[in-house]
């Protein structure tokens, strides 16, 4: 599309597009390619993931293209990210993408991805910031900002309260209004209103009853209408329930798309009325102006391999967070004594299997760092990560090395078959061989430092008998050069947790309806995360915002004034250590005690300042008091009550430090729009699903849908009790069953990891899948006419689904 043409790009060519061109607008050409029209000059446009750098695939397999991909850097996930609490990070580390995405012919970048940390279960954490929705916020903006830097386009996702992965294709997320704006929404909103993404994508799940995709009251009524966003919803790969009503919600572009049946509705809609031209058309402009913004922007700078490699060893380095420490960190490696167990000390565990896997130029485990160090170390490998038993020979073969040893450092933390997109995991615990192989440890008397790979929570065995636990969650492709740094003092640890961590999966806030059915009740409403552990005293394993340093960090003299609506804070934070440390402040605001329900404090301003030891810097926070307002039912907007706040300067959410008084009286008297019984049953946070969940809600909770029969929307393994629904679940499986198991017969290596990894992704993935959402994302190779017969014939209509089966739908094939 030449500039000068510009102005008749939207009107002008909209006017020339036939009905089946505007049709094939709407939707990919395949796995990561929009369609063009080549006579009028409109190209495609190449989106790809995200968000730990570029994934471009070699060659377009498949529905969820998981053939091997160009090389790019693997920058830590973004769990990693959020855990350096420094947003200028995210900054830099999305303008690297950028600038990777620019070279490798990237249109738009499907990131950040932004959910909140609800359960420490879903399998997809790694891949978010938090369970705050201000550090999602936050991090989100700033990416986003630094990949857009480059002229390349985001896409925020999955758009929205999509918390878990077993039930991400079917399942509804039922939430009240106010936790829904408070918690689930105000992370995209802070993005969308402060970053100006160019797409947003919507989510897989229904929320309250209806798909994402076809939700107008979230894709136009708060996303465009209230937040203002001028930008394009696309689909996430497959999410599309109905395309017409979807384009009528405000979601325009469908992905991966060759859906005939989806294009044959938008035509048969478009002829009969029921989708109207002006909808239509509003979605081929949205298509267009970013087809034009894509193909007209600044060129992004130039690629500089090395310093993106060293980029991403910086932010692994200070999002580290230093668990616990009995003095044994860090450690003088000239001391000799060192025994390493652990396969993640030789193969790092560095991201996250899925949509997110990047094929990083190069790597560099623990060991390649140790080795580069020079220091001398006894090693042996423990336990097998990707394989599905024990082996039984490595773990006295490890004792045996651990024998003596004055430390032993334990490389471990979660598998990619214990954790990974696409499904969920039912406990906190670590694998088995790992247990066991600690107990061991801990039980022959050895001094175990654990490192932990993981990307979510996990229980830690025999804790207060370690003598200490690092973090390095999924560190990307440098991981080993941030663990070295830590492990031997050359940098004092500076991250901090962005998520609680509960003792085990009982413990989590939400831990009476996670993944039960395909109806999800977010019954602990606003108390999520340490919202709910605040109030209700969970003894944790670690709280949010808990990290420790090599040095220490004393805070004093709070100061705080009100101007307007902004509140300005400003405290003394002093080294009083031996070392130089970075310290995370986190402010907090408790709330008034009104009434109506709210979290004993909230995150409202964070900073990271680097002190030297022996010296001292006066810190400033603010944030606005508009911040402090809550969402009120009854007005459908934000509320700020006057009261009795308190500012609160904390090191993590149990590790108070200073607090100041604040007293709002510029907003409205406390008020509760809820019925008397509500207040009462969530004054403290529930731990099982209340009565008053309903009322709060406002409605009855919806029943869990009959899941026995194969139909459209049925979750396959939940359909697995029928005939035809077994039958078919075992043929998909079978097929990539074969895969995978092909996958473990390879000798033992790298590539053999790979594999198993990616294909056991796809396995584990297939039961939570329907059959539309197979159709919807199979760019063609389930046609959906296969998967509406199917159903039809589940529900006892053999010859009707016959019939559908052999019907040839009506497609736009020619007009490509
Ligand atoms: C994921 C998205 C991803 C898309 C394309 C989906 O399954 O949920 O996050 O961008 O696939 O790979």
């Amino acid at each position: 599309m030449p500039a000068s043409t510009h102005t008749r790009t939207v009107e002008g060519l909209i006017a020339q597009l036939t009905l089946d061109e505007k049709a094939l607008l709407l939707e990919g050409v395949d796995a990561w390619n929009t369609n063009g029209v080549a006579r009028l000059g409109i190209p495609r446009l190449f989106l790809t993931d995200g968000p730990h750098g570029v994934r471009k695939v070699r060659k377009n397999s498949g529905a969820f293209g998981l053939a091997e991909a160009e090389p790019s850097t693997s920058f830590p996930t973004s769990t990693t990210l959020a855990k350096t609490w420094d947003p200028d990070l995210a900054g830099q580390v999305g303008a690297a993408i950028g600038r990777e995405s620019a070279a490798l012919g990237v249109d738009v970048l499907l990131a950040p991805g932004v959910n909140i940390m609800r359960s420490p279960l879903c399998g997809r954490n790694f891949e978010y910031f938090s369970e705050d929705p201000l550090v999602s916020g936050v991090f989100g903006t700033a990416f986003v900002q630094g990949v857009q830097s480059q002229g390349i386009a985001t896409s925020v996702k999955h758009f929205a309260a999509n918390s878990n992965e077993d039930y991400r294709f079917v399942g509804d997320s039922v939430i009240d209004e106010r936790a829904l704006r408070e918690i689930y929404l105000r992370a995209f909103e802070r993005i969308v209103k402060d970053g100006a993404p160019a797409t947003v994508m919507c989510a897989y799940n229904q929320l309250n009853g209806m798909y994402c995709s076809d939700n107008r009251e979230l894709l136009t009524g708060i996303l465009r209408d209230e937040w203002g966003f001028d930008g394009l919803v696309m689909t996430d790969w497959g999410a599309t329930h109905d395309r017409v009503v979807g384009l009528v919600a405000g979601c325009d572009l469908d992905m991966p798309g060759q859906v005939a049946h989806n294009r044959a509705e938008i035509i048969a809609a478009s002829r009969d009325g029921r989708l109207p031209v002006e909808v239509l058309d509003q979605a081929v402009a949205r298509v267009l102006a970013l087809v034009d913004r894509c193909t007209h922007h600044q060129d992004a700078e130039p690629v500089d391999a090395a310093a993106h490699a060293d980029l991403a060893a910086r932010v692994a380095t200070e999002g580290a967070v230093l668990l616990a420490n009995d003095g044994t960190l860090p450690i003088d490696r000239s001391h000799g004594g060192l025994a390493v167990i652990g396969e993640q000390f030789e193969r790092m565990r560095y991201q996250g299997a899925g949509s997110s896997l990047i094929s990083p130029p190069t790597t560099v485990s623990p060991r390649d760092a140790f080795d580069a160090r020079g220091v001398e170390y006894r090693y042996a490998r423990g336990y097998r990560a990707l394989d599905l038993h024990i082996d039984a020979t490595l773990e006295p073969e490890a004792i045996e090395t651990a024998r003596d040893a004055d430390t032993v450092l334990f490389f471990g933390g979660l598998g990619d078959l214990e954790e990974s997109e696409g499904f969920d995991r039912t406990t906190m615990a670590l694998p088995d061989a790992q247990v066991r192989l600690l107990n061991a440890l801990v039980d022959a008397g050895a001094r175990v430092v654990l490192v932990l790979s993981t990307g979510s929570p996990v229980e830690i065995p025999r804790h207060d008998e370690l003598a200490a636990v690092l973090l390095l969650s999924l560190p990307g492709m440098n991981g080993g050069e941030a663990a070295a740094r830590l492990l031997f003092g050359e940098r004092s640890p500076s991250g901090k947790l962005t998520e609680s961590w509960p003792m085990t999966a009982a413990d989590s806030s939400c831990a009476a309806d996670y993944n039960v059915s395909a109806v999800s009740q977010y019954y602990e409403s606003i108390y999520v995360g340490y919202r709910f552990h605040d109030r209700a005293g969970t003894d944790l394993r670690y709280p949010f915002g808990h990290g420790l340093s090599y040095t220490t960090f004393d805070y004093r003299d709070l100061a705080v004034t009100v101007d307007g609506g902004r509140v300005d804070a400003s405290v003394t934070v002093a080294n009083t250590g031996a070392r130089d440390g970075a310290e995370v402040v986190q402010l907090y605001v408790r709330n008034n005690r009104g009434r109506v329900f709210k979290a004993d404090k909230e995150l409202r301003a964070f900073t990271k300042v680097l002190v030297e030891a022996g010296t001292e810097k006066r810190v400033a926070l603010e944030f606005d008091l508009a911040d402090l307002a809550y969402w009120d039912v009854a007005e459908h907007d934000w509320v700020l009550e006057n009261g009795d706040y308190e500012v609160v300067v904390a090191a993590s959410a149990a590790d108070l430090r200073l607090s100041a008084p604040l007293v709002v009286d510029s907003g409205r008297a406390s008020r509760s729009p809820h019925p008397e019984h509500v207040e009462r049953a969530y004054a403290a946070p529930p731990r099982s699903i209340p009565n008053a969940f309903a009322a709060l809600l406002g409605r009855a909770v919806p029943a869990a849908p009959p899941t026995k029969r194969l139909g459209l929307e049925t979750r396959l393994g939940d359909a697995h009790g029928s005939f035809l629904g077994r039958i078919f679940l075992r043929a998909v499986i079978g097929r990539v069953k074969k895969d995978f198991d092909a996958a473990l017969a390879l000798p033992d290596s790298l590539e053999r990891d790979a594999r198993a990894k990616s294909t056991h992704f796809v396995l584990r993935m297939m039961p939570s899948m329907s059959l539309r959402s197979m159709a919807m994302s199979s760019a063609g190779e389930l046609p959906y006419s296969l998967a509406e017969g199917l159903a039809l014939i589940a529900a006892g209509h053999p010859i009707r689904g016959i019939r559908r089966i052999t019907t040839k739908t009506p497609t736009t094939e020619d007009a490509r």
